[in-house]
């Protein structure tokens, strides 16, 4: 068990600026961090009431880490892929455990000799941030632009400044901008403006992240993303076959977007809330559309994704949302901290993750959806020797989606995946990524405004938002599924754009 006389206290008192700490258990009195290589999370303290600035301007203040490297896409035709993940739960959850792996190789972190890991998505540029790292790219981007707009001599077109405006300041991420109490408290969008009046069930802090080459096709279709309009008829053909969205062209295999969500896990003896997500829980949450409510669990920071921001206080990872550009409908994926890490959702979860980070990820579990449809016609199938309790849980989800079948053309069994943290306001339960996130800048033609993403899971919503909003309804997708374009692009673009005098 951890706790805070241990370890933390001499460093905390000690001269140094600012140290990381590895590995949740320290001796007592410890005065150094541990020789470990790797494994156990990335702990930064740094000694209290000190000028961050100083802090920074130190060459141990800057806790840099190289920018991780882009998502390597799953080496298989996107279509054909597509297809095989539509018509089998367990080649699609077996994928989904594999992009998970891949996101958390480990990255370097170098510190006074010796070396952290810190999973590749932890690298990436930060969106909705204290720490806002796309919003920079697109300043930084819209002032080349303009700059060779107004030199005569400049002919290069927007995707060459976008790589170069990749390629230059911001190729190394500073932790100490990132690892914050504010960023970590942070509400995200999902959550604002939600409260359910139980303080038990505290909304979803944290922020987003996005892969290199996402953040090179932001820049590059910026104009497209600012101008999108978000009245865009539902039932209007898509540009070509391959380009689902009016507005920008569709997003490289490499993009994957990633919402992170965090508890402060500090004291004696830390908890977080923690819901059930077995058969039993899965049938309530569909019929009734809401996650039953969270229970307390203890929790120990070795046995969960655990960072320490700069002034000392201790987070862990809740949840985590990947969303991969491996297909044109993206996969998605989610993952939650269990006290029961090895029950249904985690029971078919590789051993090979707990390479990384000493083991913490062996304490999640997740669900994965490709597509709208669920075309496998037994998905809990493969589980029910095995793993029975996925099975199980597998099962209630898909009885559940098949009671819900709206008339045709809406009479598809859809697929269905909820990460019970994040989906968590009254009726979101039932719904799946995918379903949601088609309707990003889009507008709702009963209420006569833009479409809420609350607007699609509201049974009263029914016919503009089939299955509870589950069904593919949209023919185009005009933010490539992205929420982001219009809660944090969009604004972005313009004010950069404003700023600099310049316009499209
Ligand atoms: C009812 C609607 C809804 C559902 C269901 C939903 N999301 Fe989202 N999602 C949002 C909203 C709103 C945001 C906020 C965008 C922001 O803050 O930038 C978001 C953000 C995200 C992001 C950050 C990138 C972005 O801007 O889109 C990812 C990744 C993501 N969701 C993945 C998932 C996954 C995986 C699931 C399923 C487990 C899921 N979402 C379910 C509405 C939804």
């Amino acid at each position: 068990m951890f706790s805070a006389s241990r370890g933390f206290v001499p460093l905390l008192a000690a001269a140094a600026l600012t140290g990381v700490l590895l590995g949740a258990c320290q001796p007592q009195g410890a005065e150094a961090p541990p020789a470990a290589t790797a494994g156990g999370p990335v702990r930064i303290l740094s000694a209290k009431g000190l000028n961050p600035q100083a802090g920074e301007a130190s060459p141990q203040g800057r806790l840099l880490i190289g920018r991780g490297k882009d998502y390597t896409p799953l080496n298989e035709d996107p279509k054909a892929l597509f297809d095989k993940l539509e018509g089998s739960m367990a080649e699609r959850r077996k994928t989904g455990w594999a992009i998970v792996e891949a996101l958390l190789e480990p990255q370097k972190l170098t510190l006074d000799g010796k070396t952290y890991d810190v999973p590749l998505w932890h690298t990436w540029y930060e969106g909705m941030s204290a720490n806002p790292e796309v919003d920079q790219k697109i300043k930084l981007f819209i002032a080349q632009l303009a700059a060779c707009k107004a030199d005569a001599d400049c002919h290069k077109s927007r995707a060459e400044i976008a790589h170069e405006v990749m390629a230059q300041s911001g190729t190394d991420k500073n932790l100490v901008r990132s690892l914050v109490s504010a960023n970590l408290t942070q509400v995200l969008k999902q959550s604002e403006g939600f409260d359910r009046g139980n303080p038990e069930d505290e909304l979803g802090q944290g922020f987003t992240l996005f892969s290199p080459s996402f953040v090179e096709h932001v820049l590059a279709q910026a104009q497209g993303i600012e101008t999108c309009s978000n009245k865009i008829p539902w039932n209007q053909a898509p540009p070509s076959a391959g380009q689902f969205s009016p507005c920008v062209e569709e997003f490289p295999r490499s993009a994957v977007m990633v919402k992170t969500n965090w508890d402060q896990i500090d004291g004696a003896s830390p908890k977080v809330s923690a819901h059930a997500t077995d058969a039993a829980a899965v049938t309530a949450v569909l019929k009734g559309g809401t996650w039953p409510k969270p229970t307390l669990e203890p929790v120990d920071p070795s046995g969960i994704y655990t960072v320490q921001t700069t002034d000392g206080k201790l987070f862990g990872l809740k949840s985590i949302h990947i969303s991969t550009k491996d297909t044109r409908e993206w996969i998605w994926i989610t993952l939650w901290w269990s006290p029961k890490p090895d029950e249904d959702f985690g029971q078919d979860r590789p051993a090979s993750l707990a390479r990384f980070n000493g083991g913490v990820w062996s304490h999640y579990k997740m669900c994965v959806t490709t597509a709208f449809n669920e075309t496998d016609p037994k998905p809990w199938g493969s589980y029910e020797t095995a793993q029975p309790a996925l099975a199980a849980a597998i099962k209630a989800s898909y009885d559940g989606a098949v009671e819900q079948r709206n008339p045709a053309p809406y009479d598809k069994v859809t697929t269905w995946c909820s990460n019970p943290n994040l989906e968590h306001h009254t009726g979101n339960g039932r719904t799946n990524c995918i379903g949601c996130h088609q309707y990003s800048l889009t507008w709702n033609e009963l209420k006569e405004r833009p479409a809420y993403f609350s607007d699609t899971y509201a049974a009263s919503m029914a016919a503009e938002y089939p299955q509870y909003g589950r069904a593919r309804r949209r023919a185009n997708f005009p933010a490539e599924f992205a929420w982001s374009f219009g809660m944090e692009f969009q604004e972005q673009i313009k004010t950069a754009r404003e700023d600099q005098g310049f316009s499209w």
